[in-house]
């Protein structure tokens, strides 16, 4: 069982969650996920690692609460106990040299961008982070990107920080930047990778997205997370997460995406968990 060290809301519907879990701690790397039960009977679902701690034995997540397994574990309380943390899983995000690299986060996606961000910068990258989000009260973990970026730039949708709009904004970005970008590098929901890699095609920048299918065993043999990019069928948990964005088949994608969206709604009183007496 791997135990709740910590578990709160940070910005409204967006959770952090850390969980004792050494030997996936121990392994770690930026780009990397684990996959979570909430419960015995729970669903798998994959999350991002924002961070961890080798000594102290612990990885943190950080996820939108928007469904139900989602809600189990925004649920939790500290000193609980979940019965699967399987990981690290995934290829780590490809950490060179590349020059200068802009690390784009929306959402969830702001945590999981902080690690790649943090090691570029330790691999002597000149780092810009744009944050996205719907509105100022969205942003969190900023100090930490700081501390790491030469700028911190926004996007709010309702224009409360930052640029508004939406991420179509990023040639404008760019441009403002007044410095020539390497390599962007995406992480947050599947329609900001999209609508990221679209918005820097006309740029001609390399720009890499850590794709979220839906996933089971996270080790290559249910085809579930299955994407296709260029001519190639790719398995998401073992050829990626990442990939080319300017290569990813998208509307096949969010299709997808979409197979689960009835039952990840359906209530906790029908869920199975509860019949058997399973308690997030
Ligand atoms: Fe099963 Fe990727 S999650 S093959």
């Amino acid at each position: 069982m791997f135990r709740v060290v910590a578990s709160r809301m940070i910005v409204p519907n967006v959770h952090l969650l850390t969980l004792e879990a050494p030997a996936v701690a121990r392994e770690a790397k930026p780009g990397q996920f684990v996959i979570l039960r909430a419960c015995e009977e729970g669903e798998r679902i994959p999350l991002s690692l924002s961070d961890w701690d080798a000594e102290m034995g612990t990885v943190t997540v950080i996820f939108l609460n928007i469904g139900f397994t989602t809600n189990q574990l925004a649920a939790l309380e500290e000193g609980k106990t979940i019965p699967t943390v399987v990981g690290p899983l995934g290829n780590a995000t490809r950490i060179e040299k590349y020059g200068t690299v802009l690390c784009l986060g929306g959402c969830y996606g702001i945590g999981s961008i902080f690690p790649i961000a943090r090691a570029l910068k330790a691999a002597g990258n000149r780092v810009f982070t744009l944050l996205e989000a719907r509105s100022a009260y969205l942003f969190y973990w900023e100090e930490r990107f700081e501390a790491i970026s030469e700028r911190v730039i926004h996007i709010t949708r309702d224009g409360t920080r930052g640029y508004r709009g939406h991420i179509d904004r990023l040639p404008e970005v760019v441009k403002d930047l007044g410095v020539p970008i390497d390599r962007i590098i995406i992480n947050g929901c599947t329609f900001l990778l999209k609508r990221g890699s679209d918005a820097s095609r006309p740029l001609g920048i390399s720009t890499w997205v850590s794709l979220n299918p839906i996933m089971i065993d996270g080790t290559g043999m249910c085809g579930v997370c299955r994407v296709t990019v260029g001519d190639a069928t790719r398995f998401a948990c073992v050829h990626g997460p990442d990939f080319d964005g300017h290569q990813v088949n998208w509307e096949e994608l969010l299709h997808r995406r979409k197979a689960y969206m009835v039952e990840e709604e359906v209530p906790f009183r029908t869920s199975r968990c509860n019949d058997h007496g399973c308690k997030a």
